[in-house]
């Protein structure tokens, strides 16, 4: 039975593509993650198709601009009503701010339930050698609690970590605070390019709200199996 702690991520090129794999996943799944490949290839249309099949969406386009584009950003892409939106922590406390106020303003002005608002820390692609090379001197652990911290203090409602950071964050914001981790693989699946990686029980257990899975689900030779096993392994922690 689908479970809303589950979102798989439709990370396939065409409408068609998206399609089939809906249609494969059936109702072992509530909850997708529509990122950049298919929203700039298809735009809004496809997030509209899914709500209109009574799918959550989380529109994961990762704004990251001066505070006044990310605002009235998101206050366009609030009216597709997609469930969770996300920007970039990268873009400081005052740009977080300027987006939760905008997007919670237009939600009420045109009547739309305000979707969750949440910010991305530090990309789970990352591993040490890729902050150094950015240049920073702390470590990620500490870069993604500063950030988390900040996304609550601007009033955002979670942030989308490793699940190697997630119990931190939890201890530190609160048990209301969402936690989405990405970076999710289910023993003996490859890692990719991914790199602060954790087993679905192991996120749940640290304490994530939400899981995000992308390969594992979609490029499984039974995507649907893929998907019923990952549901299993959260159920039972
Ligand atoms: O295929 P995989 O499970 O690695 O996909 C993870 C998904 O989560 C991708 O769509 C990626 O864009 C997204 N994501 C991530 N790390 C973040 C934020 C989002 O991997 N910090």
């Amino acid at each position: 039975m689908a479970d809303d702690r589950l979102i798989a991520a439709l990370d396939v090129p065409t409408r068609t593509s998206a399609e089939q794999l809906v249609a494969r996943l059936g109702d072992s799944v509530s909850y997708y993650k529509v990122g950049m490949e298919l929203f700039y290839a298809l735009g809004g249309g496809i997030v509209t198709w899914l709500k209109e099949r009574e799918k959550k969406v989380f529109l994961d386009l990762k704004l990251h601009d001066i505070p006044n584009t990310v605002g009235n950003g998101l206050c366009s892409l609030l009216r597709l009503r997609p469930d969770i939106l996300n920007v970039h922590t990268a873009g400081g406390l005052r740009m977080m701010k300027t987006a939760s106020e905008a997007l919670h303003s237009a939600a009420e002005a045109e009547g739309i339930p305000c979707p969750k608002l949440i910010g991305v820390t530090v990309l789970t692609s990352m591993d040490a050698d890729d902050w150094a090379g950015l240049g920073h001197t702390g470590t990620i652990a500490d870069a993604v609690l500063r950030r988390a911290r900040l996304a609550q203090e601007a009033g955002l409602d979670g942030v989308v970590a490793s699940p190697a950071e997630t119990a931190e964050i939890r201890r530190v914001c609160g048990e209301d605070f969402l936690i989405v981790t990405p970076g999710i693989r289910p023993a003996g699946v490859s890692n990719d390019d991914q790199r602060r990686v954790m087993t679905p029980a192991g996120a749940i257990r640290a304490g994530a709200s939400q899981l995000v899975v992308g390969r594992a689900i979609y490029a499984a030779a039974d995507p649907r199996t893929a998907a019923e096993d990952v549901l299993k392994e959260m159920e039972s922690v």
